[in-house]
């Protein structure tokens, strides 16, 4: 089975509410992206899926939102949750290491996704698309399982990391230019009540 048509039965078989990644609000990447954004800003979402943080960086003023996601059943989720705000999102069904991002953007935004990439040469490419699709100064927040979260997500294997794990992963691919400059350690709760210990780490472009 390819990795679209998982995804695309994943959110096809259940409301997104039920699924182990729901959250209502995304209140830790508002508050760590949140500071970032200004009604000129241009962020992208990573693996968006379903989640309502397209809801709340329109809510913050932000015209030029895109959201990409290899599955176009979670983009239709977003779509049809937004309504008429959803003409104001750029929607992209693509696979993220394989993207030519179109433009640069100041935020980019990733929960859940690169943490999937098992193989050396997935992580690389997915950065080497960060580095296409982000301009300089540019900031990158990548949220991933922690080292004591789940070995698996959405049945899939993951690779989990420490913040600072993931700032050498991030910072070796890049071969420096994107460095930590914060991190947070957050416990979500799924829908059936597990908890799932991630890390989040946003990193900066040089540059700007
Ligand atoms: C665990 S879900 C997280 C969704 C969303 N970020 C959230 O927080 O609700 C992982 C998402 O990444 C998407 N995905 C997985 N591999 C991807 C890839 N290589 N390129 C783009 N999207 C991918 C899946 O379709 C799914 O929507």
């Amino acid at each position: 089975m390819s990795d679209q048509v998982h995804w695309d039965d994943v959110y096809g078989a259940r409301p997104d509410a039920a699924l182990t990644w729901f959250e209502d609000r995304p209140d830790l990447s508002m508050s760590m992206i949140g500071p970032l954004l200004g009604p000129d800003s241009r962020v992208v979402d990573i693996g968006g899926g379903a989640s309502r943080l397209v809801d709340a960086v329109l809510a913050a003023g932000v015209a030029q939102i895109c959201v990409l996601d290899l599955s176009g059943a979670a983009l239709a989720v977003s779509r049809a949750r937004l309504g008429d705000r959803s003409d104001q999102v750029t929607w992209i069904v693509a696979d993220v290491t394989r993207w030519t991002p179109p433009t640069r953007f100041d935020v980019w935004h990733d929960r859940a996704v690169f943490h999937f990439l098992t193989e050396p040469a997935d992580r690389a490419a997915y950065v080497a698309t960060l580095l296409a699709a982000l301009a300089p100064a540019g900031h990158a927040l990548i949220a991933t399982f922690a080292e004591d979260g789940p070995e698996r997500c959405s049945g899939l294997p993951v690779v989990r990391y420490t913040p600072d794990a993931l700032a050498a992963e991030v910072g070796h691919l890049s071969d420096g230019a994107l460095a930590p400059v914060s991190w947070a350690r957050h416990t979500h709760v799924t829908p059936k009540g597990n908890r799932q210990n991630f890390q989040y780490s946003l990193l900066r472009r040089h540059g700007g």
